[in-house]
């Protein structure tokens, strides 16, 4: 139920597995893309297994065994992370959510388990959802660690997979039924535990890899200002993997993005304030991103006032894979030159500049590399990965030579 952007890669990759799988969407254009086999976003294996799928859209889940909900939980466009954050936070809006469990509370006659997947703060089923259900259903939460573009691969192919639920005293059928579904999926852990336990984990997982962003971008600040090569530090702490982290995500660059990411990390500078906590970890997150930003600013507005060249800042989306803008750290450093009053142009693509401008790369997109820039450009690249030009100056940020 929902065949977003996660409900759909899903159900298709249930269906591969050799599973019977029903699905609906409250919105007609949705339901016309499906019936026409048509994908509108870019999406690692979907549009092959949509092709072929028997997916059928229906809204009568009774008879089903398990009921995945991946309902949209927005959070207001001001809290996604490609303006500055409000001073006043807010929860995500769940009314979307809620709207859906009661119509299909309502409209369920047979037992069943039901398995909801979208994102909520710590709290919310008890509040939210729980007085919805009936005694006809399971409740299990089931949030993915998956991310936009990859979410075929991330579904099948997970470290963990997480279930909250909130039966005590007794094996709950809902967790058994879900528990032998995966292992026709995967072989991989369950980390099981009381539901707002797993509300927290799935936050704090997105959460944490903000927080190491943001510390290898503070790394790259250091070395840009006290002349030394970022790329040294972080390489020899990737190789730390006991006793510090894995690689993923330790290399410096632009800040963390996405549709998840920053709005979660945003919402739960929310939740500390809500809490109480001795100190908001959280809103020190979102404003470190927000300054390290504001440095990258000063670098092309420094490099401006030198030159007065054109500027263009290549790359729009959050990440080189996908077209989603949603919480991009490059629409952030837009808004940020444009409270400045400086006139530049922001493209996604483009290998023809005529002229000698200043380009700031903000999204590390393989293609940037095949680039012919103009002979006396400028390119200030924060990945630290353009290769050298002939006539053309490369900064790399905090990468001195
Ligand atoms: N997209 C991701 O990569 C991702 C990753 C992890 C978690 N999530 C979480 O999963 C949830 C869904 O995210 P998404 O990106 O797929 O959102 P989405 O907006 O792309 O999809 C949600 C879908 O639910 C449909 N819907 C809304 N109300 C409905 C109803 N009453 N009945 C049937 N369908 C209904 C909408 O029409 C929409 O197509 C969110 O909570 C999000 O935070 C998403």
């Amino acid at each position: 139920m929902g065949l977003g952007k996660l409900g759909l890669p899903v159900a298709l990759s249930v269906e591969s597995k050799g599973h019977q799988v029903i699905g609906w969407d409250a919105s007609e254009v949705v339901r016309s893309n499906i019936a026409a086999r048509t994908l509108p976003y870019k999406e690692v294996g979907a549009q092959e297994l949509l092709t072929n799928s028997k997916l059928e859209l229906s809204y009568d889940f009774n008879g089903c065994d398990i009921v995945f909900m991946a309902i949209q939980t927005p959070h207001d466009p001001a809290f996604e992370g490609s303006t500055r954050i409000p001073k006043e936070r807010a929860d995500f809006d769940y009314s979307y959510l809620i709207r859906a469990v009661t119509e299909f509370v309502q409209a369920q006659t047979t037992p069943v388990t039901l398995v909801l997947i979208s994102t909520v703060l710590p709290g919310t089923i008890e509040r939210e959802i729980k007085p919805l259900l009936s005694d006809k259903i399971n409740f299990v939460y089931n949030p993915f660690f998956i991310a936009m573009g990859t979410v075929i691969p991330d579904f099948t192919n997970p470290e963990f997979v997480l279930i909250g639920h909130d039966t005590h005293d007794h094996i709950d059928e809902g967790i058994q039924k879900l528990k032998s579904f995966y292992r026709t999926i995967h072989d991989k852990p369950f980390a099981i535990m009381p539901i707002r336990d797993a509300e927290l984990t799935k936050v704090a997982y997105n959460t944490f890899i903000g927080m190491k962003i943001v510390f290898v971008n503070t790394l790259m600040e250091i070395c840009h200002k006290n002349v030394g090569n970022v790329d040294n530090i972080t390489n020899a702490l990737k190789q730390a993997t006991d006793r510090l982290i894995s690689p993923k995500y330790l290399s410096a660059g632009m800040g963390d993005g996405g549709g998840c990411h920053p709005r979660d990390n945003i919402a739960m500078s929310y939740i500390a304030g809500l809490l109480e906590l001795s100190h908001n970890f959280f809103d020190d997150l979102m404003m470190a991103r927000e300054h390290q930003t504001e440095f990258l600013a000063n670098i092309i507005m420094q490099k401006w006032r030198d030159t007065q060249l054109p500027i263009l800042i290549l790359g729009r989306s959050f990440k080189a894979e996908t077209n989603i803008e949603t919480g991009s750290p490059a629409i952030l450093l837009a808004n940020i030159l444009d409270e400045r009053g400086l006139k530049f142009e922001h493209l996604q693509e483009t290998d023809f500049i005529k002229e000698p401008t200043l380009i700031f790369i903000g999204t590390k997109n393989e293609v940037y590399t095949h680039y012919n820039f103009p002979n006396g450009s400028i390119v200030i690249d924060p990945f630290g990965y353009i290769p050298e030009q002939d006539g053309v100056e490369i900064i790399r940020i905090g990468r001195t030579k």
